[in-house]
């Protein structure tokens, strides 16, 4: 498999002020499992981040009687805890209030106010600062925010403000949707967002003068919370000095973004880059959401999100990891609840992998001491010369769960082997050769699975690696290691606890 281009995936930046839930987990963990997939093939680096300013931000500083930095400093420990916690290991984590941002979003100001881009006006309308949003009169439901899970009170305000002239880019954002349909996906957020185009586009303020948590302008005023976020996706790469040539190696990159700030980072942030004679985002993929039973998004406001430190306490972080990727497409809203969690660790992973793991170690134990025998081109080896470069399209098109079936294809062709050879009756009979090429293909194809589900689940393939006897972790290159027969004669395995114990039920 040829090795790519540096590749550059980013989560959204987190509001510092929300509470860590399984939503943030879920694109924290799937930017986790892409960057894994590509790392193996090249370059590949990995963003993650706080959001830090607004009238949000300042207000909870001021309720919590603390100044807003203050605030922030006291938060951002836990966000930045939040990938490591699942095995999710960010190359960088930006935060808005750091000078290396703050910095770069200055320098994309100017030039943006340099093509004529930037132009001073007076803001009339309705803020929501709950989701710190201007909304048009005619978009307010029941003279409130229109969004469903908000429908908080909006102000009215009036200031004198920097604007974006972002009609300008209208034009030139349809053709680029047009002629590059994977630009977004999947699909029907494409159509969303062509339907916004279609609309038409009014220029948007990006500064604010009624408060002044945020990045200070040097005339007075300080930028809009939204414009300063969207810069942290090359302010963490050092542009525009590019000290660390980082920059210039990975942008432009990958948004990964749940479906609802889509209008954000594909219709604004590349109108604002081409302001800046800067690359837009070589693609963006929005997932959908995690749903409480009844299909409401889950999230802190509405009091229904699901602790995802809790849910790792019961199955461990790979399982969750697995569920998240494996449960539904990247694109779809899916509901998620401790019962469909017991279900997929107890069978996919404790009957399909755990015990396939168990029986091949222990039957290798039973017949030929735990080493490994000749390697032979058995009949597993033609079956899986594609799968590699397949899984690696899927994962690198957001196919999580496309990737895991066809890995999962492996699992099953590997315990439907032991079913129906029957090692124990080849023992019996002295099928000593049959025997060996049998329990090589389990060994080689276990191998296999290890390099293959270290993206998905970084620690319990890095466990099935040790108990196959291998050195160091299945992080490598598959070009080099997922060629069948690698697997030395003679390697000596050794079995451990089983992967995944079962997890039982409460007890009612
Ligand atoms: N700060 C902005 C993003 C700025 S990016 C330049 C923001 N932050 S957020 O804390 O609200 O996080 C939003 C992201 O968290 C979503 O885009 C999504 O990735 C994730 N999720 C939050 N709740 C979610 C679900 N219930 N389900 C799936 N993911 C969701 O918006």
């Amino acid at each position: 498999m040829p090795s790519q281009r540096p590749f550059y995936v980013t989560t959204p930046i987190y509001y510092i002020s929300g509470t860590p839930h399984i939503g943030h987990a879920y694109t924290s963990i799937a930017a986790d499992a892409l960057v894994r997939t590509a790392r193996a093939h090249g370059p590949a680096r990995a963003l993650t981040g706080t959001d830090e300013h607004g009238q949000k931000v300042a207000n909870a500083a001021a309720a919590a009687g603390m100044t807003p930095q203050q605030y922030v400093d006291s938060l951002a420990p836990k966000w930045r805890a939040l990938g490591p916690e699942f095995d999710a290991v960010f190359d960088d984590f930006i935060r808005t209030t750091e000078p290396r941002h703050q910095h770069t979003c200055l320098a994309l100001f100017e030039r943006m106010r340099a093509a004529g881009d930037v132009y001073e006006g007076v803001y009339e309308g309705w803020y929501c600062t709950h989701d710190e949003t201007f909304w048009p009169e005619a978009k307010l439901v029941d003279g409130r925010c229109p969004n469903p899970e908000c429908r908080r009170a909006v102000q009215w305000l009036s200031e004198k403000n920097w604007f974006f002239r972002l009609s300008k880019y209208r034009d030139r954002l349809v053709e680029h949707f047009r002629a590059n349909p994977e630009f977004l996906r999947p699909q029907s957020r494409w159509n969303e967002m062509m339907a916004i185009l279609e609309e038409g586009l009014e220029d948007f303020s990006i500064s604010r003068s009624s408060f002044d948590w945020g990045i200070p302008l040097p005339g007075g005023g300080v930028l809009y919370v939204w414009y300063d976020a969207l810069i942290n996706y090359i302010s963490a790469l050092g542009w525009p000095e590019d000290p660390d040539g980082l920059y210039a190696r990975f942008w432009p990159g990958m948004h990964l973004i749940g479906k609802e700030i889509a209008r954000f980072h594909t219709i604004i942030w590349p109108a604002m880059l081409w302001s800046a004679g800067l690359p837009i985002p070589a693609r963006v993929f929005a997932h959908g959401w995690i749903t409480a039973d009844g299909g409401a998004k889950m999230s802190k406001s509405l009091g229904n999100a699901m602790d995802p430190f809790a849910m790792k306490a019961e199955f461990g972080a790979d399982s969750l990891r697995y569920f998240l990727l494996r449960e539904a497409p990247f694109g779809s809203d899916f509901s998620i609840s401790m019962e469909k969690l017991r279900q997929r660790h107890n069978s996919d992973l404790g009957n399909d992998l755990g015990n396939l793991l168990r029986r091949s170690l222990a039957m290798l134990q039973k017949y030929r001491n735990g080493l490994v025998p000749q390697p032979t081109d058995g009949r597993v080896s033609e079956r899986v010369a594609d799968l590699p470069a397949l899984v690696n399209e899927h994962v690198m098109c957001l196919r999580f769960r496309e990737a895991l079936d066809e890995i999962w294809n492996l699992v099953t062709l590997l315990n439907r082997a032991i079913d129906e050879q029957k090692p124990w009756e080849l023992y019996k009979h002295e099928r000593l050769v049959e025997l060996d090429a049998l329990l090589y293909d389990l060994c080689e194809g276990l191998r296999w699975l290890s390099l293959l589900l270290f993206p998905f689940m970084p620690s319990k393939a890095t466990e099935m690696w040790r108990q196959l006897g291998l050195e160091g972790t299945p992080e490598q290159p598959w070009d080099e290691e997922l060629v069948w027969g690698r697997l030395a004669a003679g390697t000596q395995t050794s079995p451990g606890a089983p992967l995944f114990p079962r997890i039982e039920p409460p007890a009612a």
